[in-house]
């Protein structure tokens, strides 16, 4: 196991800053960026935390991730609307998508917002929790154009992304349901930080290049490549398909059909619907039988290894509380690959290890 560094929050912000300016991003985008992997590690999702940034960081020296771009709109009849992200970060992409379709959802009471060629979206949850903010539901369906990493159902190998969906609710007077998960038994991401954590896998998780299942998550890391599984058998594959088609064809005009290409860029294709539920629902009636079911649901008794039953969104409070008391916790191996990472921007590595207080 690899030995696990604890950074205060706010340090650990410093020393990304620092390392996303390499990019030669425009202060706005420092910010988002910073903030958006911050969190991620903040709410558990190690995977879709700082960590990305060497990854990131190959895309941009590739051409493949252009700093400082922003969405560009190829259709638009007010409540449904197309928009490009030029490749742009995600981080920056994700956010005007949002602000713009929260918009129209505010004026109209609904809105559809495709949207194609985004760099990596990072945690869509990140997304959904801008509409709730806003008393908005929304719901994201997301394809990945990247290396193929989930076998379908019953497939031997891999043949499409680890397609991620969410959908936020807003709760009056409580915190709101936020569901997001990739449609893989576990995000790709994940398989990395077991690598990196010299720690194995739960069976289930993975096939080898061979089409057999395994516990090592190299075959998600290093060739020869195997296969992540999609989470509940054929229904997650069921979920993966419409994710792609939806996320993917119709909002990305871009779905997968091929093997790998060899680049580094992660584009993420979203189609998001965002509307009021105020305008479609009698608010008190919506908002009694919610809180009485979330009460129902929650009162369950606990299984045994449960302590008590928790709703989406829950968890990743959890985590957020815990872990800004605590610090967030980063492994030395992927340390070691941010600070060789920031080499490759530029940026002096030594600086950014004293801003982490490392
Ligand atoms: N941008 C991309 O290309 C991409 C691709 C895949 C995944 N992702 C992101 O990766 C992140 C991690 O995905 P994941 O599939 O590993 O998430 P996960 O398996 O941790 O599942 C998270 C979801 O399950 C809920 N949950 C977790 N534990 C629970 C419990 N005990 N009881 C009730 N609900 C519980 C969480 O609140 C959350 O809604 C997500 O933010 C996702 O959006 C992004």
């Amino acid at each position: 196991m690899a030995h696990m560094h604890y950074i205060n929050a706010d340090r650990l912000r410093d020393a990304v800053r620092l390392l996303v300016r390499g990019f030669g991003s425009e202060p706005r985008e420092v910010e988002l960026v910073t903030e958006n992997l911050v969190q991620a590690n903040l709410t558990g999702h190690d995977s879709h935390g700082v960590g990305m940034l060497p990854r990131y960081i190959d895309a941009f020296l590739e051409g493949g991730l252009l700093p400082n771009a922003h969405i560009v709109t190829r259709m638009d009849s007010g409540t449904m609307v197309s928009l490009d992200g030029q490749a742009g970060f995600g981080q920056v992409i994700g956010h005007e998508t949002m602000e713009l379709g929260i918009a129209r959802a505010k004026e109209h009471g609904s809105c559809i917002v495709a949207l194609a060629n985004s760099h990596h979206l990072c945690r869509i949850g990140a997304w959904a929790e801008m509409a709730v903010a806003q008393n908005l539901i929304s719901v994201h369906f997301v394809n990945v154009i990247s290396r193929p990493i989930v076998a379908p159902w019953g497939g031997g190998d891999a043949r499409f992304g680890t397609n991620p969906f969410s959908v936020g609710i807003p709760v009056p007077g409580q915190e709101p349901i936020l569901l997001d998960f990739a449609t893989s038994v576990i995000a790709q991401g994940k398989a990395r930080v077991a690598h990196n954590k010299r720690e194995k896998l739960p069976p289930g998780q993975m096939i080898d290049h061979l089409g057999q299942p395994t516990i090592d998550p190299v075959y998600g890391v290093h060739p020869p490549l195997g296969a992540l599984r999609t989470f509940g058998e054929h229904k997650g594959f069921g979920m993966a398909l419409v994710c792609e088609l939806l996320g993917g064809a119709l909002a990305g005009g871009m779905a997968a059909h091929g093997p790998a290409d060899g680049k580094r860029r992660v584009l993420n294709g979203m189609l998001t619907m965002i509307f009021d539920p105020a305008k479609l629902a009698d608010g008190s009636v919506f908002e009694q039988e919610m809180t009485g079911f979330l009460e129902w649901v929650k009162s369950s008794p606990p299984q045994t290894g449960f302590d008590h039953v928790r709703v989406a969104g829950e968890p990743e409070r959890e985590y957020r509380a815990k872990r800004l008391a605590e610090g967030v916790p980063v492994d030395e191996n992927t340390w070691q690959e941010m600070l060789t990472a920031a080499r490759l921007l530029g940026v002096d590595p030594d600086a950014v290890q004293k801003l982490a207080g490392l």
